[in-house]
C-alpha cells in the first residue's frame, strides 16, 4: 500500500503549493470544480473530495506494484457525479499535464454495470512519451457492439509533451427529439480544437446513447504502470517525475441551449 500511496504523492506534489482555480467562460455557469488547494504537508488528495483507489480494481490489468523500483499505479475518483442535463450543454475540462512516462486520464461512469456496458468517456489517455493523446468512447458489449469494442470510437490529437494542456469533453443533451439524432453529440477538445466527436444517430440506440449521455458520471485520474495500454514496464520505464500527472484543476460547466433545444 505504500507503494500506491507513493505514486499518489508525485500525482499531487506541485499542487500543494500552488493551486489553479477553474476559468468562468462567458455563457457557462461554473457548476463544480476542484483546484487540489490543500495544506502544504498534505500528501494526498482531499477524500472528502476523491475516493483514491488504491485495490486492484482487476481493470485493464491496470494496477502494477514493482518492488524492485517502487512503482505502482494510482487512481483516484471524484465522489462528485452528475448527469448531462436536458436543453444543456455540458462541459468537463482539466488543467493537466504529464511526464513523458505514462499517463492516463479518463471520465468514467461505472454504476455496477460490466463495462464496457456502463459506458466511458475517456477525455485524454497518452501512452508513454508520445505526442499523441487519445479520445475515446466505449460502449454497449466487450466485442464489437455499437462502440466496435475493446478499441472503441477514438481519435487522436497532438498533445505538446510534458506540457499543459485543456483537454474538453462537452455533451450536449437538446431537450427534445430522440437521442438517435445528430443533435445529441459528445465532442473531445484540446486547447480550444475540436478532435473527436460521436454522435446519437452514429450510436443508433437510445439506451445504449444513455450510458454515454444521460447516466451520472464521475471523474477518473488514472496512471497506469504497465496494463493492457500500454504494455509491461521495461527498461525504458522511467521512475519519479518522468511517471508524473499534475493536475491545476478538474471543473465541470453547463451552457443553457438556445430554445427548441439544438
Ligand atoms: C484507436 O485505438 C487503437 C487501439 O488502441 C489504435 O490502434 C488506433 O491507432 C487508435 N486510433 C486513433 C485514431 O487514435
Ligand atoms: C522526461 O521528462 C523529464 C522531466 O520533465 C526530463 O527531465 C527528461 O529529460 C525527459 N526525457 C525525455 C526522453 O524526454
Amino acid at each position: 500500500m505504500t507503494l500506491a500511496i507513493k505514486y499518489m504523492f508525485l500525482l499531487l506534489t506541485a499542487t500543494l503549493t500552488s493551486a489553479w482555480t477553474a476559468p468562468e467562460y462567458d455563457g457557462f455557469s461554473l457548476v463544480w470544480s476542484e483546484d487540489f488547494a490543500g495544506a502544504d504537508d498534505a500528501i494526498l488528495p482531499n477524500q472528502k473530495v476523491w475516493n483514491i483507489i488504491d485495490a486492484d480494481l482487476d481493470v485493464n490489468a491496470e494496477l502494477e506494484v514493482s518492488e524492485s523500483r517502487c512503482w505502482s499505479s494510482g487512481r483516484i475518483e471524484s465522489k462528485y457525479s452528475f448527469t448531462p442535463e436536458a436543453g444543456k450543454r455540458t462541459v468537463v475540462e482539466a488543467y493537466i499535464r504529464f511526464g513523458n512516462n505514462s499517463a492516463d486520464t479518463k471520465q468514467g461512469i461505472r454504476h455496477g454495470v460490466q463495462w464496457p456496458g456502463c459506458g466511458e468517456l475517456d477525455i485524454l489517455e497518452i501512452l508513454n512519451s508520445q505526442s499523441i493523446g487519445r479520445g475515446t468512447a466505449h460502449c454497449d458489449v466487450p466485442q464489437k457492439g455499437r462502440c466496435n469494442e475493446p478499441v472503441g470510437l477514438n481519435s487522436s490529437v497532438v498533445v505538446m509533451n510534458q506540457g499543459w494542456c485543456v483537454p474538453r469533453l462537452i455533451p450536449t443533451r437538446p431537450r427534445m427529439g430522440r437521442s438517435v439524432q445528430p443533435t445529441h453529440v459528445i465532442t473531445w477538445h484540446m486547447n480550444e480544437k475540436q478532435f473527436h466527436r460521436v454522435t446519437g444517430d452514429q450510436i443508433g440506440d437510445s439506451g445504449v446513447w444513455s450510458t454515454l449521455a444521460q447516466t451520472p458520471m464521475f471523474f477518473i485520474l488514472n496512471v497506469a504502470v504497465s496494463g493492457t495500454l500500454p504494455g509491461n514496464p521495461n527498461g525504458k520505464t522511467k521512475d519519479g517525475y518522468g511517471a508524473m500527472m499534475e493536475v491545476g484543476y478538474v471543473a465541470r460547466g453547463t451552457e443553457h441551449l438556445a430554445p427548441g433545444g439544438s
